[in-house]
C-alpha cells in the first residue's frame, strides 16, 4: 500500500550529533528542537529564576522564553525555536554555569514574567 499523497513527513535524522552542553557533550538527534531534545536527555532545565527555582520550556511555540538559553555565544536563544545542529555549543542557566549570561539575561525577562505571574496567584 502506498503511502497517502497528502501525508506530509520531515525527514528526522537518527543518527545522534555532538553537542557540547554546559561543556559536557551529549549526543542529540538533529533537526529536532533543542528542548525537544534536551529534555529527552533527561536535561529539561534550561536555567533558573531569581528565587534559585528551576525553569524549563512551557510553551514550545516561542513565546514564554522559559527555554531561553545561549547558543555558540548567543543568548536568549529560545531553546524550543533552535532546531539541534552538529557541534553547536549550548550554556544553560544551571549547573555550574548558573548565573552567568544565559541565566541572568533570561532571568531579567522571562523570569520577572513568571514571578510576577506567580505573584498574582
Ligand atoms: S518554551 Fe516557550 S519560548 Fe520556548
Amino acid at each position: 500500500m502506498s503511502e497517502h499523497p497528502t501525508h506530509v513527513t520531515t525527514h528526522v535524522p537518527h543518527r545522534p550529533v555532538a553537542v557540547t552542553v554546559d561543556g559536557e557533550r551529549r549526543d542529540l538527534l538533529p533537526g529536532r528542537s533543542l528542548a525537544a531534545a534536551l529534555i529527552g536527555a533527561d536535561l529539561p532545565v534550561t536555567r533558573h529564576d531569581r528565587a534559585g527555582r528551576p525553569r524549563a520550556p512551557f510553551c514550545a511555540m516561542g513565546v514564554c522564553f522559559e527555554c531561553a538559553l545561549t547558543v555558540d555565544g548567543v543568548p536568549l536563544v529560545r531553546a524550543c525555536q533552535e532546531p539541534v545542529r552538529a557541534g553547536m555549543t549550548v550554556q544553560t542557566g544551571r549547573g555550574p554555569h548558573a548565573g552567568s549570561t544565559a541565566g541572568s539575561t533570561a532571568g531579567s525577562t522571562a523570569g520577572s514574567t513568571a514571578v510576577g505571574r506567580e505573584e498574582r496567584t
